[in-house]
């Protein structure tokens, strides 16, 4: 591992073995009609499909086994709580592997109301504004109030290394698979899955995805050094409004190939054709 990447292929392999049997192995699916727009043979790699409805949980969970086998380790109590901010997917991750991973409370400031949908033992959600800068005070304030632990939803090397176990996946799946594209976000998902493609097979290109609207990725890698989105993106891809952090950059500037930005018309325009769109509404 570079000395300045906070994962590497070993974390990504140790947080595969910690799910095995845990979380979904999600299938890879073609789409005929968006491959034969694109010219080339397109597969997904279904993630609506596993636990909670998204790849958070491989992250979230991965970040609670480890927790919990660190403690045991130190023979020292459990953590009270798990405290993290998010929208909506990580958040209801957190709490589900909470549950799983047998911690007592998992406190989540955000705006969305999927986290209302778990039982009220494992989540008491706080509201509060999207800014970055909200949401990381209150989350801050929730962790002294508990004394429970922040397990961020991007920049935290566990997470980063359970996202990474998509990637295992696909290169077993799709042997043959050539490149990888990757919504980013905080950009925790691309980390893991480049510092896994480029350990194992170097060949395979990875590229990261975001809207123009939300480009702070592209504008990091155009300037070389870490350059957040200044105001609070617009867009209709509510995931990936985040911006890269400072454990997912050193790892995107060193191993994503390039960053493709798309407007939001081609983000309207594409979304019908992919398979089970209607499943994710
Ligand atoms: C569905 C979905 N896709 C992509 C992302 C982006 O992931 P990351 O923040 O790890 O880049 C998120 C993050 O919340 C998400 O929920």
């Amino acid at each position: 591992m570079s000395s300045t990447h906070c994962a590497a292929l070993p974390d990504v392999q140790a947080a595969a073995a910690r799910l095995r049997g845990r979380v979904r192995r999600t299938p890879v699916v073609g789409s005929g009609g968006l491959g034969r727009l694109a010219g080339r043979r397109l597969l997904f790699k279904c993630e609506l499909f596993q636990k909670t409805g998204s790849f958070k949980i491989r992250g979230a969970l991965n970040a609670i086994r480890s927790l919990v086998e660190e403690a045991q380790r130190a023979g020292a109590e459990l953590p009270r709580a798990v405290v993290t901010h998010s929208s909506g997917n990580h958040g209801q991750a957190l709490a589900c592997a909470a549950r799983k991973g047998f911690l007592p409370t998992s406190w989540c400031p955000g705006q969305h109301h999927a986290v209302r949908k778990l039982p009220s033992r494992l989540t008491a959600p706080r509201w509060c504004h999207a800014s970055p800068a909200t949401r990381a005070e209150t989350a801050a304030r929730v962790v002294e109030e508990t004394g429970g632990i922040m397990v961020h939803p991007n920049q935290e090397p566990a997470v980063i290394a359970g996202q990474g176990t998509i990637a295992l996946e696909v290169l077993e799946q799709v042997p043959e698979v050539n490149a990888l594209v990757v919504p980013v976000g905080g950009g925790g998902m691309i980390a893991g899955i480049a510092v896994a493609v480029k350990a194992l097979r170097p060949d395979v290109k990875v590229f990261a995805a975001e809207p123009c609207n939300a480009d702070d990725c592209y504008q990091s890698k155009l300037r070389g050094e870490l350059t957040p989105n200044l105001h609070p993106p617009d867009t209709i891809a509510d995931a990936v409004k985040t911006s890269i952090g400072a454990n997912t950059w050193p790892i995107i500037r060193d191993l994503v190939d390039d960053v493709l930005t798309v407007s939001e018309q081609e983000i309207k325009a594409s979304t019908p054709w992919l398979p089970f769109h209607c499943s994710c509404q």
